[in-house]
């Protein structure tokens, strides 16, 4: 056994749990560079086409990707006016107007000639969402705020936004950007958001720069472990690292629990080296882990839709694919069969995307499941359903 150089000095650096930075962001070049197309264009005063869409199931790493853009432009080198800011309170349209105002803020205010209101910018934004100012004039403002410092509004779980705000501010965000002002507005969210450029008439889907975070690859996913434990002086053996890979399937959130796990066994044990074995020996304490994750999810449907969800999750461990005609067919005869009314079919589907069991990633015409060994638990519930009843 070997001394470790400095594991143990440190605090442990992997960051399970949603909405936690991750020590290393793996992966994701081809997305990082397509946002930066047009986010950094943006942030050099250029005038773009597109605003970004990133949508992905829960725990795929959209809000680690949201922080890291924003990271990079609080480089005090952008002149930018950079917001990170969830949707939860983008109700209505008045509510997007209000927050657009309120981003640009005081310099807007004084952009916008306060001495012909008479009001503070707090005034004049309340007045501007009672509609009492004229949308020109405000507009006026925002351009040449733009113009001076170029927006970058970044929107994290932007699939809650009401149809209605989420119109009013790709529309506003465009005809900013036609006045001349640079504004961009990324928006990341659940796989539903897809749906919500429909409903809202904003037809994000064609004219935006979409993109949908599947799990990472190979490669990336073993660098998620390996790059921070050689950061904290601890080596881990290619096996070991495959292995990994293999049990969390690119999962990133599973990824950080292995690394901490590993990190704090290297740590106890003043180690500066993992191997194999290491893993293995872990590997129950893992399954237990993910396992309680699962059934949280499981626990989520009712008992009568748990038969649904089994129906098809057999199907795509079967196939690892369904297409969504066959998706709707096979719910509407396990609907049948339970004597149940076919209309509930639609929201079914919906939970299953809402409960990130399956979802449809961009360019694919197929369903697939969000977390392959979330459908292989299913179909094992039932397993284990059936083995304790016998006598
Ligand atoms: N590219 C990556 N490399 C390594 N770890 C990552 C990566 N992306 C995300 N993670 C880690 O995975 C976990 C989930 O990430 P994050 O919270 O960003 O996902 P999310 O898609 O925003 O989830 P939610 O749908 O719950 O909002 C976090 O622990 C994060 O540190
Ligand atoms: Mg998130």
């Amino acid at each position: 056994m070997t001394r470790g150089k400095i594991a143990g000095l440190f605090d442990n650096p992997f960051s399970p749990g949603y909405g936690r930075q991750p020590p290393y962001l793996a992966g994701r070049k081809e997305e990082r560079y397509r946002i930066f197309e047009q986010v950094g264009a943006t942030a050099n005063s250029e005038i773009v086409s597109r605003d970004v869409v990133i949508y992905g199931p829960r725990g795929s790493g959209k809000t680690s990707l949201l922080r890291a853009i924003e990271e990079t432009l609080s480089n005090p080198g952008f002149n930018v006016t950079l917001e990170l800011m969830t949707a939860t309170d983008l109700k209505s349209a008045e509510d997007a107007r209000r927050e657009l105002i309120g981003v640009l803020g005081q310099s807007l205010w004084e952009a916008l000639k306060p001495s012909e209101w008479g009001l503070d910018w707090r005034g004049m934004q309340a007045k501007w969402q009672r509609g009492e100012i004229s949308r020109n004039e405000v507009r006026k403002g925002l351009v040449a705020k733009c113009k001076s410092s170029p927006l970058i509004l970044l929107i994290d779980e932007a699939h809650l936004m009401a149809p209605s705000a989420c119109r009013e501010l790709l529309n506003e965000i465009l005809t900013i950007r036609g006045r001349g002002g640079p504004a961009i507005v990324v928006l990341a969210g659940k796989p539903q958001l897809a749906e919500l450029g429909d409903i809202a008439q904003v037809s994000f889907l064609e004219r935006g720069e979409v993109m949908s975070l599947d799990l990472l690859d190979e490669q990336s996913a073993g660098d998620a472990v390996r790059i921070p434990l050689e950061c904290a002086g601890i080596k881990i053996s290619n096996n070991a690292l495959v292995k990994i890979v293999r049990d969390t399937q690119g999962y990133p959130q599973f990824l950080q629990l292995w690394g901490s796990r590993l990190w704090k066994l290297a740590s106890e044990q003043r180690r500066s080296e993992l191997t194999e074995a290491d893993v293995d020996c872990l590997d129950d304490e893992m399954r237990n882990t993910r396992e309680e994750v699962y059934l949280g999810r499981f626990a989520a449907w009712k008992t009568e839709n748990r038969e649904l969800l089994t129906v098809i999750a057999k199907q795509l461990l079967q196939r690892g694919w369904i297409g969504q005609p066959a998706l709707e067919e096979m719910v509407q005869e396990a609907l049948e069969n339970q004597g149940r009314d076919g209309r509930e079919c639609g929201e079914i589907l919906n939970q299953m995307v809402e409960s990130d069991f399956l979802w449809r990633p961009k360019g694919q015409a197929k369903m697939l499941p969000a977390l392959p060994s979330f459908v292989s638990f299913v179909v094992e519930q039932e397993r284990i359903k059936f083995r304790e009843r016998e006598p």
